[in-house]
């Protein structure tokens, strides 16, 4: 899987480069990641990317020419152009499985008021926000698409039974997990799971997942029971 990234802050992604399961999977050439600078696609001297909005109103709006010319640079047959927005659809589990399918996604990182709305209507596949708040740009957003699609390209994780396993996976909260131990500050941890009986624990874990995400996700509950 390769990502392409524009952005007017290359450099913000070079993190990725160094740290845990995202910079080994890069390492072991599982996802290439490439961030170019929307910059470099102006013809303006100045390598202005942005202007005044068209009819008044604070702030600026990144300008649809230098954004046309990276997507058409970076676009290949099987491409899919995601916009980073708050405007988007909200990013959830199932989505982030369905792009770990693609070949090549180009991400989009948005700046200022936003990006001219002919870009949106006519060379974007997907809007996509990761929650309802607004940061200050779309890089953060990118990375955390990144690392949430990576997880599910085969052997990023260690184990492929992590993905699986995951919170959301099956549209269930995790069960409650616990490690050495078996007592701390007089809690213990529940008996079954030092039994070494298999079909036991598997039973408690399921009633954590349950009892879980009813606590602390009634939404998901109820989405859940009613088997949508
Ligand atoms: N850019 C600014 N806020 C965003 C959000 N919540 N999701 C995606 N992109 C954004």
């Amino acid at each position: 899987m390769r990502f392409d990234i524009i952005t007017v802050f290359p450099s913000f992604f070079e993190c990725l480069n160094e740290y845990g399961v995202i910079g080994k999977a890069i390492k072991d050439s599982k996802i290439e990641i490439n961030a170019v600078n929307l910059r470099d696609y102006s013809n303006n001297k100045h390598k202005k990317v942005d202007d005044e909005i068209y009819g008044g109103g604070p702030g600026m709006l990144m300008t649809p020419e230098p954004i046309y010319n990276a997507i058409q640079d970076l676009k290949m047959d099987n491409s899919k152009v995601v916009f980073l927005s708050p405007q988007g659809k909200l990013l959830n589990q199932q989505m982030v499985e369905e792009f770990s399918e693609s070949d090549h996604l180009i991400l989009l990182c948005g700046h200022y008021e936003g990006v001219d709305q002919r870009i949106i209507d006519n060379f974007i596949d997907y809007e996509v926000s990761i929650g309802d708040y607004v940061l200050t740009g779309g890089e953060i957003p990118a990375m955390a698409f990144i690392d949430a699609v990576s997880r599910f390209i085969p052997d990023v994780l260690g184990n492929e039974e992590s993905a699986i396993s995951d919170s959301l996976y099956d549209g269930l909260l995790k069960y409650s997990v616990y490690t050495r131990p078996s007592e701390f500050m007089g809690h213990k941890v529940p008996e079954v799971l030092l039994s070494g009986n298999h079909k036991l624990i598997e039973e408690w874990r399921r009633e954590s997942s349950l009892k879980n995400t009813e606590n602390k996700r009634p939404d998901l509950y109820k989405k859940y029971s009613k088997g949508e």
